[in-house]
């Protein structure tokens, strides 16, 4: 099976991409965005760096329709404007400037989650570094939680992504559909998941197969998982992350 072969299935469904920092995530996420880009479905990417998913809007390999949005220390748009700016642009890329603060980027942020929520169009809602949306390890904001519980009858899928899985709410976890994870490093984090794999199965055994960069998919609904080796994550388009 190719990559997109194997990706394929969790490009409808909320998502889960878990891994500690340099495991492997945004190079992951990018690859399955390439594959979003070419299936021409619509999404938003809510990225916290400047240079993290900037590959895939430079260079030769570029996903030519993809806009770049910049959110600067200033910027203070209403849900209206962003809800016009995610109709022209169903493959829309924001990114911060390295000056705008976090706090300030998550409120702008939480703005484009309302207006897709009241927008109600098919987008793939990719969020990195999800841990900033959540009010305490047990709650996500309301925003997040309205596409994991409502989302679905409108084809509006959360990608979340995470390094810190201990402060991301077990329940938005649980109405996922697919979980990406990478080697786990922490035996807390390996608790996490140990309740997720079918019965006999153990996640401590299965983390120690998994090399740098080897990614378990999981299918949260049969319980059905794989892993796709490091070399079989393919991407065109360049990561700087
Ligand atoms: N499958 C892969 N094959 C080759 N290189 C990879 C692969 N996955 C990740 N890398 C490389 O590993 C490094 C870390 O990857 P990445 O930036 O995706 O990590 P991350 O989990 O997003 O980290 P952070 O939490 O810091 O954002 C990058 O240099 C990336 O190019
Ligand atoms: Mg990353």
């Amino acid at each position: 099976m190719t990559f997109a072969e194997t990706v394929a299935p969790s490009l409808s469904g909320h998502v889960l991409v878990a891994a500690p920092t340099g495991g492997g995530k945004s190079y992951l996420v990018g690859a399955l965005i390439e594959q979003l880009d070419h299936a021409k479905k619509p999404y938003v990417i809510l990225d916290t760096k400047s240079q993290n998913h900037i590959g895939l809007w430079v260079g030769k390999n570029r996903l030519k329709k993809l806009h770049l949005f910049r959110c600067f220390p200033d910027t203070d748009l209403t849900i209206d404007d962003y809800k016009k700016m995610l109709r022209e642009n169903p493959r829309l890329l924001c990114i911060p400037t390295t000056d705008t603060e976090i706090d300030h980027l998550i409120e702008e942020y939480k703005k484009i989650l309302k207006a897709v929520q009241n927008l109600k169009l098919p987008r793939h809602v990719i969020v990195e570094e999800t841990h900033h949306y959540c009010r305490s390890p047990q709650k996500a904001i309301p925003e997040i939680e309205w596409i994991v519980r409502e989302g679905r009858g409108y084809k509006i899928w959360l990608w979340s992504i995470t390094q810190r899985i201990q402060s991301f709410p077990k329940d938005v976890w649980a109405n996922g559909m697919w979980t990406y994870i990478m080697h786990m490093r922490i035996r807390h984090d390996v608790d996490y998941f140990d309740d997720a794999l079918p019965d006999g199965e153990d996640f401590r055994i299965v983390n120690e197969e998994l090399k740098l960069h080897d990614v378990l998919q999981l299918d949260q609904i049969s319980g059905k998982y794989q892993i796709i080796k490091a070399a079989e994550v393919t991407r065109k388009t360049q990561h700087f992350g």
